[in-house]
C-alpha cells in the first residue's frame, strides 16, 4: 500500500521538482493531486510518464490525504497548510513560514532526521532554505569529528532561488542587453542582475544582515548545533540553478584537510571532488539535476588555530528544496506513517 500525496505549488520550479524527484525515486504514491493558485486551473504537470493537471489549493478538501508537500510562499502557506494539518494531512512545507516554530521540526535527513516525530504536535514539518540545506549536508560529518565552533560564509545564489520570475528576469534583462530597443527592466531583483551580483537577498535587518543570512544563522543552529556561530553574507549572482557557497569553518579540535577529505567522500549526501588542477572543482552549472551536495577546494586555513576552507555547491531547487522535502517524505513514510 502507498501513500495519498499533494504537491501544492505544483506549476513553480520547486514544485516541478518535486514531482520530478517524488518520480525518479519511485516514492510509494498510491494517488497524487497537484494544486495551484486559480490562475492555474487546469494546467498540465509531468509526473514520471503521466500528465496530471491542476487543481485550485483554495478549494482542495485534504481530508483523507496522507502528506502534502507546499511549494506555494509563506502567504499562502499561512492560509492553507493549518487546513491541510487539521484534516490529517501532514504538511511538509518549503517556505520559511514555520522554520522557527519550536513546534515545527526543520529537517535535513542526513543531520537530523530523529527529529521527524516531532512532527505530530502540528502535523507540519519545515523544510529548510536553500543556501543552509547545502551548507548543513557539508558541516555535519566535519562538525561531528571536530566540532565547529564558528563558520564564515559567502554564497552565490543562483535566480531560481528567487521562483519562476527571477528566472525570466535574468532571461529578459540578458535579451534586452543585446538588443539595444529594449530596456532592461529592474523589477524581481534590487537592481539590474544579468552580468552583475547584488549582494541582498530578502529584506534586512536591523543589525545590517539580511534575512536570508540571518535564516543562514537560526536554522543551522535549529539543524545542527545551537552553539554553532555562524556569519553570512548572501550574494544573488547571474546563474539560472545551483548555489555555490564559499565556507570557512573553525573548529575546537584540529582536522587536517586530508581526513576531512576523507570524512567528506564517506558522508551521506557529500560527494568530493577536488583536484588541485585546472577544472578539478564543481560548478553551479555542472551540479543541476543531481541529488548531490559537492565539495570542493578543501584546504586548510592556517590563519586560525584550527580552520579550513570548503567550496559547497548544489541544485537549490533539489538539495536546497525539493530533493531534501521528498527525503523528508521517505523518512515520514518508513519512521512515522509506516504504510509503504
Ligand atoms: N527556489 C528555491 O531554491 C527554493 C528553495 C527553498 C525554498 N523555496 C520556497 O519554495 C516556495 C516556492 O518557491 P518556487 O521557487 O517554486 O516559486 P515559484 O516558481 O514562483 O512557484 C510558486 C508556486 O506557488 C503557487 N502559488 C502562488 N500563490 C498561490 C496561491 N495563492 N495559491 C496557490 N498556489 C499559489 C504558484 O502557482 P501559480 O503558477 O498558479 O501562480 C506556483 O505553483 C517558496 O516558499 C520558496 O521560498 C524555494
Amino acid at each position: 500500500m502507498g501513500y495519498r500525496v499533494v504537491v501544492a505549488g505544483a506549476t513553480g520550479n520547486v514544485g516541478r521538482e518535486m514531482l520530478n524527484i517524488l518520480a525518479e525515486r519511485e516514492f510509494p504514491i498510491d494517488d497524487i493531486a497537484v494544486l495551484a493558485s486559480r490562475r492555474s486551473l487546469g494546467t498540465e504537470v509531468s509526473f514520471g510518464d503521466k500528465t496530471l493537471k491542476t487543481q485550485d489549493l483554495a478549494t482542495f478538501d485534504f481530508t483523507g490525504w496522507d502528506m502534502a508537500l507546499f511549494a506555494v510562499g509563506s502567504g499562502p502557506t499561512k492560509e492553507f497548510a493549518p487546513k491541510a494539518a487539521a484534516a490529517g494531512c501532514v504538511v511538509i512545507d518549503n517556505s520559511s513560514l514555520y522554520r522557527y516554530d519550536p513546534d515545527v521540526p526543520l529537517i535535513v535527513p542526513e543531520c537530523n532526521a530523529e527529529a521527524i516525530h516531532g512532527y505530530s504536535k502540528k502535523n507540519i514539518i519545515a523544510n529548510p532554505n536553500c543556501s543552509t540545506a547545502q551548507m548543513v549536508v557539508a558541516l555535519k560529518p566535519l562538525h561531528d569529528r571536530a566540532k565547529i565552533k564558528r563558520v564564515v560564509v559567502s554564497t552565490y545564489q543562483s535566480v531560481s532561488g528567487a521562483g519562476k520570475e527571477g528566472m525570466d528576469e535574468l532571461w529578459d534583462q540578458t535579451k534586452a542587453i543585446y538588443n539595444p530597443t529594449d530596456d532592461v527592466k529592474v523589477k524581481k531583483f534590487q537592481k539590474q542582475i544579468a552580468f552583475n551580483v547584488i549582494p541582498h537577498i530578502e529584506v534586512f535587518m536591523e543589525d545590517g544582515s539580511t534575512k536570508e543570512e540571518w535564516k543562514m544563522v537560526a536554522e543551522t543552529k535549529k539543524i545542527e548545533d545551537p552553539s554553532i556561530k555562524v556569519t553570512a553574507t548572501c550574494v544573488r549572482v547571474p546563474v539560472f540553478v545551483g548555489h555555490a557557497e564559499a565556507v570557512n569553518v573553525e573548529f575546537e579540535d584540529f582536522l587536517d584537510e586530508d581526513e576531512a577529505r576523507d570524512i567528506l567522500r564517506e558522508a551521506p549526501g557529500c560527494m568530493v571532488i577536488d583536484k588541485r588542477e585546472d577544472g578539478g572543482y564543481v560548478t553551479p552549472i555542472e551540479c543541476v539535476g543531481d541529488f548531490a551536495t559537492f565539495i570542493s577546494r578543501i584546504r586548510q586555513d592556517s590563519t586560525v588555530e584550527n580552520g579550513l576552507n570548503i567550496w559547497v555547491v548544489s541544485d537549490n531547487l533539489r538539495k536546497g528544496a525539493a530533493l531534501n522535502a521528498v527525503q523528508i517524505a521517505e523518512v515520514l513514510g518508513r519512521e512515522c506513517l509506516k504504510k509503504g
